[in-house]
């Protein structure tokens, strides 16, 4: 552990963003049928879920989104803010979260809520989560690539490893209440990809508010929306000079970082814990 890191079944998380209390009202919480969860590890996705996820459900309205930051539209389950936020929402609601699944509160299993599991290449969330480690003065300094790869394959970082996050979504007790769908496929062609939730969330969007939606949540309409770039963060908190939040938006920017020695390392360890698993993904 740290100074800036509470320890929660053997998971890191923030102090800036969780306390005993947030994590009590999580275990606590009330899950509703018609909520709907995003779920990710850590810089995957969760962001461009907060963004598309309420106006899928509600119809495709900026208006209503356009005064409210992010973090207040789809809250994080597990954070601060929910217990703030997360009564107040009006039903259906969009609700974010970073737990494995075994750490959802116990009212999730009996309920009927829908998840939609965002999984990205873990060599670029690693890269994004090591450039997010430098401009956020609430984590830890990540040290050196190098050092930052071992923490990471070792789960010593926040939630933990990503291939035990991944594997316990998997879990065939979700039925089809769960979808998975990857970052790389969103990025690469959000249309489809918006189609393809709405239909899982059994809705419907005329073609032009889908298209409205789609325009509203590219990385490029995010990165110039106060509402959703974080530029409301004071800089003391995170320093958008040293790395943007909403910093690239692409796959494949792991190749700019890694070594073929590290490549090497990072691509066999993470070969060896999914063995088994028969989960597939499209950088495999
Ligand atoms: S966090 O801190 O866990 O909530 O971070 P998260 O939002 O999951 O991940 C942040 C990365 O997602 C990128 N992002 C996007 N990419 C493409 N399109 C859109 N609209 C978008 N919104 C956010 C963001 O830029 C981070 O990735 P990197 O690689 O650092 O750019």
């Amino acid at each position: 552990g740290s100074d800036l890191y509470l320890v929660y079944h053997g998971l890191l998380l923030p102090k800036a963003t969780h306390s005993e209390e947030s994590l009590k009202y999580l275990e606590n919480f009330q899950v509703k049928d018609d909520d709907v969860f995003a779920v990710t590890y850590p810089k995957s996705g969760t962001t461009w879920m907060q963004e598309i996820l309420p106006l899928l459900l509600n119809g495709g309205d900026l208006k209503a989104v356009e005064n409210v930051p992010s973090w207040d539209r789809a809250p994080w389950l597990e954070e601060t803010r929910a217990p703030v936020v997360l009564d107040k929402l009006p039903s259906p609601r969009a609700i974010v979260s970073h737990m494995q699944y075994n750490l959802m509160p116990p009212s999730f299993f009996k309920s009927k809520a829908k998840v939609i599991y965002v999984t990205r290449n873990p060599k670029d969330a690693f890269v994004s989560s090591f450039h997010f480690h430098q401009m956020a003065s609430f984590l830890e300094d990540p040290g050196t690539f190098e050092e930052f790869t071992d923490k990471f394959l070792s789960g010593k970082v926040l939630f933990g490893k990503w291939t035990d996050h991944v594997k316990s979504w998997r879990n065939p007790e979700l039925g089809d209440r769960i979808m998975c769908i990857t970052y790389e496929e969103m990025l690469q062609d959000l249309h489809d990809a918006l189609s393809r939730i709405l239909k899982f969330l059994g809705r419907e969007l005329s073609a032009e508010a889908l298209d409205r939606v789609v325009h509203h949540c590219t990385f490029k309409n995010m990165k110039t929306n106060k509402m959703s770039n974080y530029s409301m963060v004071p800089e003391g908190v995170m320093d958008e000079k040293k790395s943007p939040f909403l910093r690239k938006g692409v796959a494949g920017d792991w190749k700019n970082h890694f070594s073929p020695e590290l490549d090497a390392k990072f691509t066999a360890v993470i070969q060896e814990e999914m063995k088994g698993s028969n989960i597939r993904f499209p950088w495999d």
